[in-house]
């Protein structure tokens, strides 16, 4: 039976009606069509689903929709100003390089933006463990971590 959630989704008030079993990754792509998170192993490995549930980095392909119940919820297509200018860390991933094929990026965005909103200036290794469960094919993270370096204003 469906059962009504109500939550923040990138910064409004939002609810819907949902199936118990859904995860949250379903949730934002099949219902919501927020297509910006992306499904990659689809087991909780591999980073690609990452959104912020109240700030902290989740993979949603393995959390239930049903638990976002009252919290909030950032997916990529949050961090853009109501402009849709994008926000310092995706500029910095331009910048740097750090995207090629693109998949991993929304995930690796935002546990950047997780990092960075508890932790500032991090060190190289404190970026490294910060995106440690955010899984890049293309770029050999020497990019990436330079531009959240430089996202956090160490250059
Ligand atoms: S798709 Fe969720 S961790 Fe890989
Ligand atoms: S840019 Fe292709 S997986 Fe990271």
């Amino acid at each position: 039976m469906k059962q009504t959630i109500t939550f923040h989704l990138n910064g409004e008030p939002f609810e819907v009606e949902i199936e118990p079993h859904l995860t949250l990754l379903q949730l934002l792509r099949d219902k919501l069509e927020l297509t910006g998170t992306k499904e990659g192993c689809g087991m909780g490995e591999c980073g690609a689903c990452t959104v912020l549930l109240d700030g902290k980095s989740v993979n949603s392909c393995i959390f239930p929709a049903m638990e976002v119940d009252g919290k909030s919820v950032i997916t990529i297509e949050g961090l853009t100003d109501a402009q849709g200018k994008l926000n310092s860390i995706q500029k910095a991933f331009i910048e740097y390089g750090a995207i090629q094929c693109g998949f991993c990026t929304p995930g690796m965005v935002l546990s950047a933006k997780a990092l960075l909103d508890e932790n500032p200036k991090p060190t190289e290794e404190e970026i490294r463990t910060g995106i440690a469960g955010n899984l890049c094919r293309c770029t050999g993270y020497l990019q990436i971590v330079q531009a959240i370096k430089a996202a956090s204003g160490q250059t």
